[in-house]
């Protein structure tokens, strides 16, 4: 354990670019949005101040309209594409042009709810709240125009499940007939059958080419981008990052009292609308395509998501329940990206099978906060299982465990650190 400790610090230092995290190096060589969330917390574990950081670097490069773009390019690394040159956004220091699941507030509550230094955490928080609140009133502001309860994305990388099965049918209707050619760089540093495939590919680029030929004005898009979606997974994340917001706000008596009713509104209107996400055919929630005005028919980890929102009545948490324990006699860790026996699952690629640790995290508070402690604790012990038997990879195979994608991972090395550790029975034996 102690060794596996020390590696998890070590993969965060040798991550670390002073101030921020890298996911990886050579595969993801800059700051990303919600790794940079999630390694926050694994810094906590031995350096808060570290931590702190990690949330103020971000924050830095927050857009002046309130958007937190998805990937920050500090410096200039040639290992990786889509690059600056590509996005074509006009900063000192270019980001991308789009977003990544608001994760930010929830864990800057967590982060304040474990460390030592409340007087530091304190200042910080204060100093980061109106950046806080000003993410999350871009995403109701500039995605739910209408003000319906549901903010959409217009990239699958938005949703954080880049190649996630619920994005095929939409990624199908993306032209592609005006793509300029480009090489990807991603397949240099993994197994091409661990990524998405070249044809998703393809889509993803003609996308960033809309986004970028419409200066990635909100009007134009929200009016006529190729893919506008309201993906469960981003939805409950924002819900449950605005009750933390809330949370927040309420604990540290925020001055701007509009902010605060502001909030409590998404709040509301956001419970409201998440019954429209649940079939009740089905018995699932679904994503669903504004393009169409169909739901999406796929079952995956996003899935399980409203637990975590806190906005699952007791019926529809046991259906959700049920099904993950049907998935414990097919996979041997807990939680595949997608139902493994849909058609479409594959063990080892990307986010059509695999385990995510960040994403297992999210699933077990959702478990752990509606009374289903044991379905929470399998899903935390086939995590520590996964990094003590693989390693700190970017994800695992859930039939055999194999670790895939990246190596020396700064997300997986922080939930580790953080949280999955902690559920192994020798330390759990020790700490009873
Ligand atoms: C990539 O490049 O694969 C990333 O997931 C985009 O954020």
């Amino acid at each position: 354990m102690a060794d596996i400790d020390e590696q998890a610090r070590q993969t965060l230092l040798d991550n670390d670019r002073g101030g921020y995290t890298i996911p990886t190096s050579g595969l993801y060589p800059f700051q990303w949005n919600w790794d940079s969330c999630f390694c926050a917390l694994g810094w906590a574990t031995f350096d808060e101040k570290r931590a702190w950081a990690e949330f103020e670097s971000l924050y830095l490069h927050q857009w002046l309209d309130g958007m937190v773009p998805h990937i920050i390019f500090h410096e200039h690394v040639p290992t990786y594409f889509p690059g600056p040159e590509i996005w074509q956004v006009p900063l000192n220091i270019p980001t991308s042009g789009i977003t990544q699941p608001p994760v930010a507030a929830s864990k800057v509550r967590e982060l304040y709810e474990t460390v030592k230094d409340k007087e530091y955490a304190e200042k910080k928080i204060r100093q980061l709240l109106p950046k806080l609140y000003s993410f999350n009133h871009w995403f109701h502001l500039q995605r739910d125009p209408n003000n319906e309860g549901l903010v959409s994305i217009y990239h699958p990388w938005e949703s954080g499940r880049d190649n996630s099965a619920d994005w095929d049918a939409a990624l199908n209707r993306v032209p592609v007939e005006d793509l300029v050619p480009y090489q990807r760089r991603d397949t240099n540093h993994v197994d091409a059958d661990q990524r998405p495939t070249t044809l998703e590919y393809d889509r993803y680029m003609a996308i960033v080419q809309f986004l970028r030929g419409n200066l990635y004005d909100h009007h134009t898009l929200h009016e006529r981008v190729p893919f506008r979606i309201a993906d469960v997974g981003i939805n409950a994340i924002l819900l449950r990052a605005n009750l933390d917001l809330l949370w927040l706000m309420e604990k540290f008596d925020y001055e701007d009292d509009q902010a605060v009713r502001e909030t409590r509104g998404w709040i509301s209107l956001q419970e409201e609308a998440f019954d429209k996400l649940w079939d009740e055919e089905d018995q699932a929630y679904y994503s669903y395509d504004y393009i169409t005005g169909e739901p999406i028919r796929a079952i995956g980890s996003a899935t399980f998501l409203p637990l975590y929102a806190g906005v699952v009545a007791p019926k529809r948490a046991e259906i959700l329940v049920r099904r993950i324990e049907e998935w414990t006699d097919e996979v041997n860790y807990l939680m595949p990206s997608l139902n493994p026996v849909d058609s479409r699952f594959e063990a080892k690629r990307y986010w059509r099978g695999p385990v995510w640790a960040v994403v297992n995290s999210l699933i077990f508070k959702g478990l752990e906060e509606t009374g289903h402690g044991h379905l929470a604790d399998r899903v935390a012990l086939d995590t520590a299982s996964l990094i003590k038997k693989s390693g700190f990879w970017e994800y695992f195979d859930p039939v055999t465990g194999d670790g895939l994608g990246g190596d020396c991972f700064s997300w997986t090395a922080s939930m580790w650190l953080a949280w999955a550790r902690h559920y192994l029975p020798d330390l759990k034996k020790k700490q009873a």
